[in-house]
């Protein structure tokens, strides 16, 4: 008989059908009651298993073990559950030593310890519900694009350009590592390596969109992206997954209300198709923040937070104007910010956060940031100091999205990149799109564990990627 799905039968109405469950063993209690995860539900199903079952298959029955089961669906006698199965045979798939186990559920393991074994966390029920709502996050993403007409341009992984232009790129060589073919002034010569070239893992897939978007019109990219940043944060992956769309013809506030529509949409999906999973994160939380000072917790449970983000438009300031709250806050004039406040600083995380968790208590776009901070692509303002700019800031993250409406102007774009020391003449490619027939543009990045992180209201970045790549850090 074809397999049934657990979340199925716990959904449906009838009962008295036969099914066949595989899954593993999360309990069993009394040598008789299993409860059987298939990974499908949050929820367990119950297994009534006959007393008279052979002894053999009984004492197999472990926590982990992995199960077939026939049987038929019954109404449950039991609370929290409406139906359960009562098994009419039982087979062991795989066995699975309860001694040796690295997951013993009785006590709820910790996130630190879980991360040690990261290999097995998918089959608890907290990883479980952070994993199902991350696929449901990166379909609706598509849904959004593909309902809007948006293109899926895949770019490339393997590059020649560095995106960014902050040199927190990874090499890709297949050169020798002891002894490299080098010139004459004793660099290394890549003009013999597999490309011809030096090349590197992608920092942004950005530059190859504006290639898309000035011919498609509206293009997203959604793939792997890497950063040699040696932060070793609780936001910063080594790999990390981003959504970047570029579209022609818009502006910076079109840009805005895009990142605005995108952010409430994919989120709206979550809560409709994510219930249970998130209502369980959210009562994790809850959990997990009796631990802190009561001035510490979170002003609002998960489910609110994120409606109440779907519900209302995030508040929309400048640079200049957020770096004023700032100064008027009284978190600098008592002292208790780390680092010193001026106009032109890159904003340290502790700032965004102020200006989202206790000043707007909202999200945030701040637009309009100075030039000397922000990438060579950027669209140059009239004050000749500030650039186009946009950086989306959200509760208990900071920055989620970082975007900009792009500089079209062609000798506008080749001055600042010789002011940045971009080489223009290998940037031809880029170039051409503003030589023919160039157009205003913008485009943003959303990181997508930021993303998965604000939704399910984990608080370590490590634990919303299902393989987190951080320095020192890659196993399997
Ligand atoms: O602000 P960033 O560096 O912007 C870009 O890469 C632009 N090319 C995007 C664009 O306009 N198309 O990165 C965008 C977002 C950040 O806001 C953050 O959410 C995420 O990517 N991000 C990271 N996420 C995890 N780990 C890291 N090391 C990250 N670096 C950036
Ligand atoms: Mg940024």
């Amino acid at each position: 008989m074809a397999r049934t799905k657990i979340k199925d039968i716990l959904r449906s109405e009838e009962h008295g059908y036969p099914v066949t469950v595989k899954g593993w063993v999360r309990s069993f209690r009394n040598n008789q009651f299993i409860a059987l995860n298939d990974g499908s539900s949050l929820n367990n199903l119950q297994i009534v298993i006959d007393l008279n079952t052979n002894e053999e298959i009984v004492k197999n029955i472990t926590n982990g073990a992995s199960l077939s089961i026939n049987g038929t669906v019954v109404t449950s006698q039991g609370k929290g559950q409406k139906v359960e199965v009562k098994a009419d045979t039982v087979e062991i798939l795989g066995t699975c030593d309860g001694e040796k186990f690295p997951l013993q559920l009785k006590n709820r393991p910790s996130l630190e310890y879980l991360r040690e074994i990261a290999h097995l966390r998918f089959r608890t029920n907290t990883f479980g519900a952070v994993f199902r709502v991350r696929h449901s996050l990166a379909f609706a993403i598509h849904q959004f694009f593909n309902d809007r007409g948006f293109v899926y341009l895949h770019t490339p992984i393997v590059t020649a350009s560095d995106a960014e232009g902050a040199g927190e790129m990874f090499r890709v060589t297949t050169l020798p590592f002891d002894n490299p073919p080098r010139n004459e002034d004793g660099s290394i010569n890549f003009t013999e390596d597999f490309f011809g070239r030096a090349t590197n893992l992608t920092v942004s897939g950005q530059l190859e969109g504006e290639l898309g978007a000035t011919a498609f019109g509206e293009v997203y990219t959604f793939g792997p992206t890497f950063r040699a940043e040696n932060s070793n944060t609780a936001r910063h992956l080594a790999e990390f997954w981003m959504i970047e769309p570029e579209v022609a013809f818009n502006d910076l506030n079109d840009n805005a209300d895009l990142a605005e529509e995108f952010i409430r949409y994919v989120i709206k999906y979550a809560l409709e198709h994510n219930r249970e999973d998130l209502e369980f994160l959210a009562q994790r939380l809850i959990d997990e923040e009796k631990q802190k000072p009561q001035n510490e917790r979170s002003e609002m449970g998960l489910i609110e937070k994120l409606e109440f983000v779907i519900n209302n438009k995030f508040e929309r300031v400048t640079y200049t104007e957020a770096i004023d709250i700032l100064l008027n806050s009284p978190a600098y004039k008592k002292k208790k910010f780390q680092y010193d406040v001026s106009w032109g600083i890159d904003m340290q995380s502790e700032h965004e956060r102020y200006l989202v968790e206790k000043h707007f208590k909202k999200p945030v776009v701040v637009t309009d940031y100075p030039k000397d901070i922000k990438a060579f692509y950027m669209r140059q303002n009239d004050d000749g100091k500030t650039v186009a700019a946009m950086d989306i800031l959200a509760p208990g993250i900071g920055e989620i999205v970082g975007g900009s409406q792009r500089e079209e102007r062609l000798d506008k774009l080749e001055q600042r990149m010789n002011e940045m020391h971009i080489p223009t003449e290998e940037m031809y490619w880029y170039l051409d799109t503003r030589r023919f027939g160039t157009v205003p543009h913008a485009g943003f990045g959303l990181g997508f564990e930021r993303l998965v992180l604000f939704v399910t209201g984990m608080t370590n970045i490590r634990d919303v990627i299902p393989f987190p790549r951080t320095p020192k850090n890659a196993e399997f």
